[in-house]
């Protein structure tokens, strides 16, 4: 659930009335779930300067039953229901309009109406067919009208048990859906509005505009004559070959883009599904799927990523990460790659993505200010060595396991250990800490200044490696903790090694 877009109850409640106040319009779009809801919420495109995005979101009671894999006949339990809202309020700040079927019976109805307008519902539409209804848009379904007086007393019930005025209770008028005319259809709008319904929704499954137009105009000549400004509502599902802009002019004031998001994510998968069967694999299908960084955006990971950095950050667990990749290869690798052994490919990548890739996964922790990275497995290491390892001897190798790894320090370290007295190799991988680096960086000022002939294993202090600075730092007394490891590592000397490399890590693969 991506935290980007929160807004209490009693804030998202009045929306919509408000925008049908200031411009008698608003558009709606169906969403299903969580990450339809984020979809249909924050989606917006620029058109000649303009932003254009979704006033309102739909709960569909079509939708709503499909995503959950039933038909919409009014099987979904309210509490489902109510687990859907709860499901889009959570990432949306955009105002709701809930499908309400045909709100079940009088005292069921009214239950309905406290749950939706204490979660901060704008409008539950009603529809006056009797209980349970079939979907409107189907040809074949009967479509049984409830009386007009029982439907005009189920709006009162509803009415009287709202808390506040920013709730609507709109009624649907299902008369052209069931084979009845226009009159038939302006008659009830006429109880439904003396009842108390905040506005009414006329439903058609034409192809053609026509009569929710004709509709429309005596809609506004009903409102004229009661004295009355309630919004009148769409849902352009089969005759959509109007646009909201003329139906604007005509008078509706919320067209609802009814079941889009479903629809089109269900042709979608079914597609997917077959593309991969077909091909018996799924590469053929990554153009027409979101890229899983795409979701991570859309569900708010890469936001809970940003802040994990930023408590690493804070709690300096977190630093830049030095390769020095540029080193002189040796002749052997040379004559094969003239180039830095890190640039060479092993498999698809370069070894210096392949460090990258692991470092960005791995958690650094700071276990102290200046930590080397050392090994003990050199000593089962029978193979030829034609490198020069930098040993290690440490303060408490032999007391190692009981003190868990982290309380073991340098005393020696460098080429010209005897290997036989060494407790570790050195990796060549350290991490310093922010104090640190400091501290390296005053040692090897020091030095600089006033150290004159050898140093350490070094002929002097301009031709010193970073073992002869860290031998001086743990001569001074500062501490240089070790890591031990055993194995997962190596070093790239030649071709030998290079082809042992990538085949250990293509096999990883
Ligand atoms: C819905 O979206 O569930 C509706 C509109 O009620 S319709 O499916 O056209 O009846
Ligand atoms: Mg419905």
């Amino acid at each position: 659930m991506t935290l980007r877009n929160r807004i209490i109850s009693e804030e998202r409640r009045p929306i919509l009335k408000k925008l049908l106040a200031k411009n008698s319009f608003a558009r709606a779009i169906e969403v299903h779930n969580g990450i339809s809801a984020i979809i249909g919420n924050d989606i917006n495109i620029e058109n000649e300067g303009t932003k254009l995005e979704f006033d309102a979101l739909w709960i569909s009671s079509l939708t709503d039953s499909a995503a959950k894999g039933y038909p919409d006949i009014e099987i979904v339990s309210l509490d489902s229901r109510i687990d859907t809202i709860n499901q889009v309020m959570e990432v949306t700040t955009k105002p709701i309009i809930v499908d309400g079927d045909t709100g079940g019976d009088l005292n069921t109805f009214e239950y309905f109406v406290k749950k939706l307008e204490r979660h901060g519902v704008s409008a539950v539409i009603i529809e006056d067919k009797v209980h349970p209804k079939r979907n409107s848009l189907d040809p074949n379904s009967i479509q049984n009208l409830e009386d007009p007086v029982i439907f005009a007393n189920k709006i009162k019930r509803g009415k009287n048990v709202q808390l506040t005025k920013d709730f609507m209770i709109i009624a649907r008028l299902e008369s052209l859906i069931s084979g009845e005319d226009i009159n038939h259809a302006l008659k009830r709008a006429r109880i439904y509005l003396e009842a108390g319904a905040d506005g009414i929704m006329i439903h058609s499954k034409s192809k053609l505009p026509n009569e929710v137009i004709l509709f429309a105009r005596e809609y506004k000549k009903l409102c004229q004559e009661l004295n009355l400004k309630k919004p009148l509502i769409c849902v352009p599902t089969t005759y959509n070959i109007i646009k909201e802009n003329e139906l604007r002019d005509e008078g509706f004031n919320i067209i609802i883009h009814a079941n889009h998001l479903l629809r089109s994510s269900h042709k979608a998968m079914i597609n997917t599904a077959k593309t991969i069967l077909e091909n018996e694999r799924s590469l053929e299908v990554d153009p027409h799927c979101s890229s899983v960084h795409e979701i991570f955006e859309t569900v708010g990971f890469n936001e809970i990523k940003k802040k994990d950095d930023e408590e690493l950050e804070k709690q300096n667990l977190k630093g830049k990460v030095i390769i020095p990749a540029a080193g002189e290869p040796s002749e052997e690798i040379k004559k094969s790659f003239p180039i830095p052994v890190s640039s060479i490919k092993s498999g698809e990548k370069t070894i210096l993505k392949r460090q990258i890739k692991e470092l960005k996964e791995c958690k650094l922790k700071i276990l102290g200010d200046i930590v080397l990275v050392v090994d003990e497995s050199f000593i089962i290491n029978n193979e030829n060595i034609d490198k020069k390892p930098d040993y290690v001897i440490t303060k408490n190798k032999k007391n190692i396991r009981e003190l868990k790894n982290q309380n073991n320090f340098v005393i020696k370290i460098g080429q010209k250990i005897n290997r036989e007295i060494a407790d570790y190799e050195f990796t060549g991988i350290a991490l310093f800490s922010k104090k640190g680096v400091e501290n390296l960086k005053k040692v090897y000022l020091d030095c600089l200044k006033n150290q004159e002939g050898e140093f350490h294993e070094a002929d002097n202090i301009g031709e010193a490696s970073i073992t002869d600075l860290i031998q001086e730092m743990a001569n001074r007394g500062y501490e240089i903790k070790t890591m031990e490891i055993h194995k997962g590592w190596m070093e790239i000397h030649n071709l030998k090694d290079y082809s042992k490399a990538t085949t250990e890590l293509n096999n990883q693969i």
